[in-house]
């Protein structure tokens, strides 16, 4: 045991496997070193590189972009944003010379200085090596600006049809007799339709003109205006400073519907009432949210309900959460996702993690959130249903990921951060939370993390910093509760700590009986009280049930509850995986339905891994994704082609 402890010392003092090489060829530090106030030097370490972000070409050492104006024409033929943005910029380093961009896949057209207000100024620019994960930095020789601590430097650029954060759909593929077009920028995708410092440590406010065919309507992660005109010009502003990766975009025939004076929802024709309805709580939780870690800084919550092809469930982009279609259930079973999206109002938009090793501070918080803000707003026995079946994912994802990515902070040198994406970031680092909530008490850690976000409320954060934060904070102000020791184990050890407080639920509790009744043969399946069970019970009952059953029990349990027709997106995931495990035919063409019809990559992916398994699956799931694929989202298919192409990709 001891020995263990001294290897996590190690390794957290190492920077956690960062080597000390590619720090001292980054070569940069960040705001977050400096951020510190001078009380808290002393606890705060030193900075070990560890905040070094590896996934981003620019010198932010050197320069910072402090505010971006976007002026874009989208063009719906060539598939493509094009115009201008111009960056305010503010020279760090008294003698640097070079500003280096980040992009992906751009088509640069000219690059000028904005030297004094409107004079515009062409200056030398490059474009370097292109790097699979990165893209290809932007070297801006900007030496003509002098000495100017700030200056302005303009891009002109097109985007490529292929542009990783951004998907255009066809209007046959929207849903609707429209073309549609969002963006998703998280992790590392705003470089492919805006050039800047692409890293969560760099934060900047913007202004936006979008010029779209008249028809439609623009939304952005800004100052939406429900009542704006669809003239083919629509004018944005971000007050508040964010990270690049919480740029958002989007355009279609989008119809609005109030839910609140301040929330509402933005869908397609046919999907805005039912969405409506369907999240009609929202602004319960956002009030529960304020009620709990302090004011709801942003203004209006509105949510954006994107065609089924949008690769995540959700996405937090401030002011307007971007939505999957499959969470609308009909019942408000899947509302958590809601909750979730609202919660990183706090985590992650206002404490932002400072890498994308950070990413538990951003999902980690946000899991936890989410559960507190179900708790308020539906009662604990949902609260805890939830809790478990988050810790049946956990167990999924930690019996696959390797020792290195079981950790809160994997090493991501060299990684697409969007290879590495799995629950442990989301369900371990809410764990973890969940022990210190246990040990300290509600109230007093509910007093810690209020006073955290208000420390670093508009600022990038280090696992390290926030760990010095609660030692200082918490483990040394309520002596004998909680070691580093264990805060370590928790951050830097690989599977489930020992100190895990694991949910339990009562509700499984009575599903887990009706199952074995079942099993044991003593009720047939329609015998089962299955009375008033929502999408929590079901997946608990399909998730547990053995990993092999007979065709003669899966035709029973299929024709005693539709299981293959079900209209529930999740319990389709559920029910499907079981089906593909055990070759039951008769799911098949739903299945195929299923793949074709959705895009979000945590419902399609398991199934197409599923498949892969056996041969004849294998060739089904090529002949469905060879179809399905045009519809996907790039960020999709980057994941699930190695898996289904593999000697393509
Ligand atoms: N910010 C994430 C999505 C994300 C994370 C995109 C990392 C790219 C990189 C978002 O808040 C999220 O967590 N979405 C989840 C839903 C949530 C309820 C767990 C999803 O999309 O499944
Ligand atoms: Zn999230």
């Amino acid at each position: 045991m001891r020995e263990f402890l001294i290897v996590l010392l190690v390794m957290a003092l190492a920077g956690c496997g960062h080597d000390a090489e590619s720090r001292a060829a980054a070569g940069d530090s960040s705001d977050t070193s400096t951020a510190v106030a001078p009380d808290e030097v002393e606890t705060v370490p030193a900075p070990t590189g560890a905040d070094v972000d590896v996934h981003t070409f620019a010198n932010i050492s050197q320069f910072r972009v402090r505010h971006a104006d976007l002026s874009l024409r989208v063009d719906f033929e060539q598939k493509s944003l094009s115009g201008s943005v111009q960056l305010r910029v503010e020279r760090l380093d008294p003698e640097a010379n070079e500003l280096i961009l980040d992009t992906r896949d751009l088509d640069v057209k000219a690059v000028a200085l904005n030297l004094s207000g409107s004079k515009l100024k062409e200056v030398p620019w490059r474009l370097g090596p292109r790097d699979e994960a990165l893209g290809q930095p932007l070297l801006i020789d900007v030496s003509e600006a002098g000495r100017a601590q700030r200056f302005a430097v303009m891009v002109r650029y097109s985007t490529s049809p292929q542009a990783s954060g951004l998907q255009w759909l066809e209007p046959r593929q929207s849903g609707d007799s429209h073309p549609f077009l969002f963006s998703q920028s998280q992790a590392i995708h705003a470089r492919s339709w805006i050039p800047l410092q692409d890293s969560p440590q760099v934060r900047m406010t913007y202004n936006a003109t979008i010029h779209t065919p008249p028809e439609l309507r623009a939304l952005m992660s800004a100052d939406n205006d429900p009542a704006a005109a669809r003239n083919g010009r629509f004018s944005f502003a971000m007050p508040q400073a964010i990270p690049s990766y919480l740029f958002a975009i989007a355009v279609g025939n989008l119809e609005f519907k109030a839910m609140s004076r301040r929330t509402g929802v933005y869908a397609l024709p046919g999907v805005v009432d039912a969405a409506a309805a369907e999240f009609a709580d929202t602004e319960a939780m956002l009030e529960i949210g304020e009620a709990m870690f302090g004011p709801y800084r942003w203004g209006r919550y509105d949510l954006l309900i994107l065609p089924p092809s949008f690769p995540f469930g959700g996405m937090e982009n401030p002011r307007l959460s971007f939505i999957t279609p499959t969470v609308i259930a009909g019942d408000r079973s899947l509302v958590s996702l809601i909750a979730h999206e609202l919660a990183h109002s706090w985590s992650g938009n206002l404490v932002t993690n400072a890498t994308w090793r950070d990413l538990w501070l951003n999902e980690g918080f946000t899991t936890y959130f989410t559960s507190r803000i179900m708790e308020a707003v539906y009662g604990v026995d949902r609260r805890r249903m939830e809790d478990v079946l988050g810790v049946q994912d956990l167990r999924e994802d930690l019996a696959t990921a390797d020792s290195g990515d079981q950790r809160l902070v994997p090493d991501l040198q060299g990684r697409d951060p969007d290879d590495v994406f799995s629950d442990i970031p989301y369900e371990k680092g809410k764990l973890f939370l969940d022990f210190l909530e246990a040990r300290f008490g509600r109230e007093r850690f509910d007093l810690f993390l209020q006073g955290y976000f208000d420390r670093f409320a508009f600022q990038s954060v280090t696992t390290e910093q926030f760990v010095a934060y609660l030692d200082r904070n918490l483990l040394q102000a309520e002596p004998g509760r909680v070691s580093l020791e264990e805060v370590r184990e928790w951050i830097y050890a690989p599977g489930l700590p020992a100190t895990a407080v694991l949910p339990e639920s009562d509700a499984f509790d009575r599903v887990a009986a009706q199952r074995d009744n079942w099993l044991r043969g003593e009720a047939a399946a329609r015998e089962l009280d299955t009375d008033g069970w929502t999408v929590h019970e079901w997946r608990f009952f399909i998730d547990t049930l053995p990993v092999e059953l007979t065709p003669a029990q899966l035709a029973e349990l299929d024709e005693a509850f539709a299981l293959t027709a079900t209209g529930n997106a999740e319990i389709g995931l559920a029910w499907y995986k079981v089906a593909i495990r055990n070759d039951y035919r008769p799911a098949y063409p739903a299945i195929e339905q299923y793949l074709t019809a959705i895009g979000r990559r945590k419902l399609i992916r398991p199934l197409y891994i599923a498949l892969m398994k056996t041969d004849d699956g294998a060739e089904f799931a090529r002949r469905v994704y060879l179809q399905a694929r045009p519809g996907y989202h790039p960020i999709a298919t980057a994941s699930i082609d190695p898996i289904v192409l593999p000697d393509e990709s």
